[in-house]
Order: structure tokens, then sequence, then C-alpha cells
């Protein structure tokens, strides 16, 4: 049975198009992209999706409490049996309610290297600190903002003539290609938690 992967996002989608890429070229085996689900209508991953053939679910999230929202949300990803669901560029902090049901098996990508930097303008806040190098790392989501045990991270220079614009490009074609070893390491199954850290048993 291939394993059943949910993408969610907010806005343009170009890590959903990643993973999507690397599912159809077998980069990913034994898996299937089974929805996208965007809490903005008007987000740009939407259509990307459908262009692609892939079911694109719309929730919008605006007003809503975030576990009622949530509650929406997790029914779908149970109906679809959804085995990983994968945040890409989702905005959106989840409950409690939602950790638990998918509990290590949600992964979150984010464009700088965690603990430093979380939250919004990653990028620029790294830029801003005067960092020599960031990155981006893909982790477990736990009830914290970009919080949860790491899996894989990579790592970028940062120029003296840099702009948020160009450390954000440089970031994000490592970002493209770390999502998809992530999600190979999770779906392989050969891995342990021992505290935070993510240990690959084979
Ligand atoms: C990516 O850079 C992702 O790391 C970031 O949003 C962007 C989404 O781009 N996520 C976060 O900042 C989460 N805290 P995309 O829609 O093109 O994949």
């Amino acid at each position: 049975m291939k394993k059943r992967i949910a993408v969610l996002l907010s806005g343009r989608g170009s890590n959903f198009e990643a993973i999507a890429d690397s599912v159809a070229a077998g980069r990913i085996p034994n898996a299937e992209l089974a929805v996208l689900i965007s809490n903005r209508e008007n987000a740009p991953g939407i259509d990307k999706a459908r262009q692609r053939g892939l079911k694109a679910v719309v929730i919008p999230s605006k007003g809503r409490q975030r576990e009622d929202y949530d509650r929406e949300v997790v029914g779908l990803l149970q109906a679809k049996k959804i085995d990983l669901v994968c945040l890409a560029g989702f905005m959106r902090l989840l409950s409690p309610y939602f950790v638990d049901q998918f509990r290590n098996r949600i992964l979150n990508i984010h464009p700088a290297l965690l603990p430093s930097f979380p939250g919004l303008e990653a990028q620029k806040q790294a830029l801003e600190w005067g960092v020599k190098v960031s990155g981006c790392s893909v982790h477990f989501v736990d009830e914290n903002l970009d919080a949860g045990p790491i899996l894989v991270q990579a790592v970028v220079p940062v120029y003296d003539n840099d702009t948020e614009e160009a450390l954000s490009a440089r970031i994000l074609r490592e970002e493209h290609r770390i999502y998809t070893e992530a999600i190979n390491i999770v779906l392989s199954g050969q891995w342990r938690l021992q505290g935070r850290r993510v240990l690959r048993t084979e």
C-alpha cells in the first residue's frame, strides 16, 4: 500500500511542487499525494495542484477558532486515510488536538536553522541578526511554533551584499531538496526518537 501524503499550504506552493515532482519522479517511492489543503482561497499553490490533477481543497481559516478549524481539517485528513501531513508554507499554528491525532506524522519546513529565527520572516531575522550562515530545517510538528524534533537541516552562506530576496532564494533551493529527504526518512520507518534527537536506525 502506498503511503498517502497530504500537503497543507497558505501561499505560493513551491515546496508543494518540489514534493509533487519527487513523488512523480519516484524519488519518494511507494507514496502518493492524496490531497492538498489551503487555508487561503487565493493561494497560488491551489492552481498548481489542480494543474497536476491533484484534489485541492480550500478550507478558509479566517475568523475561525483554532481547534474548531483543525477538527475540520483533521476530519478530512482521516477521511482521506492520510499517513503523513506535510506543512509547506502553512502559516498557522496547529492545535494540540491536531498534533495529537497525527503525532510524529506531521512535518514542517522552516527557512532558518532552528532553533534560531522561528516564526515569521526568518530570512529577514537572520540577515538582521548578522549571522554568517543560515539555512532551513525540516522538523516534526509539536504543539509549539517551529519547535519539534529536527529531521534534516541544510546550511547556506550569508554574503555581505545579500538582500532578503537573494538569501531567501538560496535557502529555498535547499528547502526543495531536504523536504524530499525528510519525507523519505519518515516513510522508511527507520528512525527513532531519543529525547529531541531523531536517530536513524538503519
Ligand atoms: C517557505 O520558505 C517555507 O520555508 C516558509 O514559507 C515558505 C513557503 O514557500 N515557511 C515558514 O516560514 C514556516 N514558518 P512555498 O509556498 O513556495 O513553499
